[in-house]
């Protein structure tokens, strides 16, 4: 039986307090990263130095005992892998070659698990660093949200330009979605064998399709990474987080094979509660500027989500990353809220 609180919770069992961790809990908001990103200018080798990547990966444990530690890297890896510049202009954020839809889907899923293998020896790294109750989690982009940084050249207000090339071009569309899917189940298959416990998959951007779009560029990809991972023999419980998905959420969580689901805070919680399937684990909902805010309208945000998901499998979350700007004691008057 493990004693590791969160993988305890993926596996079904309810847990009072529930187990909690933060995505993007190893960022700018903590003095300790920012010394550390000080010496890393460029962040796509930063998250490929797996000295640098273990160190940051390791500080928010140290600070505040998370359940869970994720592995320090980014989405925007596998487009690199895979033959598509990516660089971070300072104050704005991803940037990627301007490519054409017919050379992205020209790009090759072969081999680029094997150019990040430096994040399998993060991931190696971390492990050793620590405690036999922490969970490590592993993740990857889903190929949609992938897809949109690399047709568009970056993030955009409304992913205009992938959206319609979806419609428009859909047999590219679905090779490059099947080709991302492809690298991505083989990386994911690799960051398990390097020690990850559970996997996760951020879809960012599921906010704002149609149905049958959905069920194309999200739900297929998506069930097409499950479907290799375990046919490689991999067992780790897999959360997916199709953040804005609304009323598609149900769906995601039948149709995709993932064994978890994390929420974002749009989604109302009465309404999850009642349609998201009973025995699945949930992780997730709480408003990232409620971290932000600190105070009463943290204290009381925390006791709605723990008595609206009491009696369930559910683990504590944000419903998206940590905001630069949050006070580090926000963050540990959160986990005194949860642990009391
Ligand atoms: O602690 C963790 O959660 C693990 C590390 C992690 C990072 N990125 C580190 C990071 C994870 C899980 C991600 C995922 C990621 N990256 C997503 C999906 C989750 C989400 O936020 O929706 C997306 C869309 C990306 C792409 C990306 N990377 C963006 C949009 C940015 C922000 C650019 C900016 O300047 O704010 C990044 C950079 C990034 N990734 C940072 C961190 C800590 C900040 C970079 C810095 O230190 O300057």
């Amino acid at each position: 039986m493990t004693h590791r609180p969160l993988l305890q919770v993926l596996s079904g069992q309810t847990l009072s307090p529930p187990p909690v961790w933060l995505m993007r809990q190893a960022g700018r908001y903590l003095p300790e990263y920012r010394a550390v990103r000080a010496e890393q200018p460029d962040f796509i080798a930063f998250c490929l130095n797996p000295q640098a990547a273990a160190e940051v990966t390791l500080q928010p444990i140290r600070r505040y005992g998370f359940d869970a530690s994720i592995v320090f890297a980014d989405i925007l890896l596998i487009p690199h892998a895979m033959g598509q510049k990516v660089w971070f202009e300072k104050g704005e954020g991803p940037r990627l070659s301007p490519m054409s839809l017919e050379q992205l889907a020209a790009l090759k899923p072969e081999g680029a698990a094997k150019r990040l293998s430096a994040v399998c020896e993060t991931l190696t790294r971390v492990r050793a660093g620590l405690p036999e109750t922490c969970t490590l989690i592993g993740f990857a982009g889903a190929p949609w949200t992938v897809a949109t940084y690399m047709i568009e050249g970056g993030g955009s207000k409304d992913r205009w330009k992938a959206r319609t090339a979806a419609w428009s071009e859909p047999g590219m569309m679905d090779r490059l979605l099947a080709n991302l899917a492809d690298s991505t189940a083989d990386y994911l298959i690799e960051q398990a064998k390097s020690g990850a416990d559970v996997l996760k998959l951020f879809e960012s951007w599921a906010e704002g399709l149609p149905a049958p779009l959905f069920d194309r560029v999200v739900i297929a990809p998506t069930r097409r990474i499950v479907q290799r991972v375990r046919a490689a023999g991999i067992t780790a419980p897999i959360i997916g987080f199709p953040k804005g998905a609304g009323p598609h959420y149900p769906r995601y969580a039948a149709e995709t094979g993932i064994d978890a689901i994390a929420t974002d805070h749009g989604l109302d919680t009465g309404w999850a509660v009642n349609n998201l399937p009973a025995s699945m684990p949930v992780q997730g909902q709480l408003d990232p500027a409620v971290l932000r805010a600190g105070g009463a309208a943290l204290q009381s945000e925390v006791r709605r989500l723990l008595d609206a998901w009491a009696g369930r499998p559910y683990v504590f979350n944000l419903g998206h990353g940590i905001n630069p700007d949050v006070p580090p004691d926000h963050v540990s008057e959160l986990l005194a809220h949860i642990r009391g």
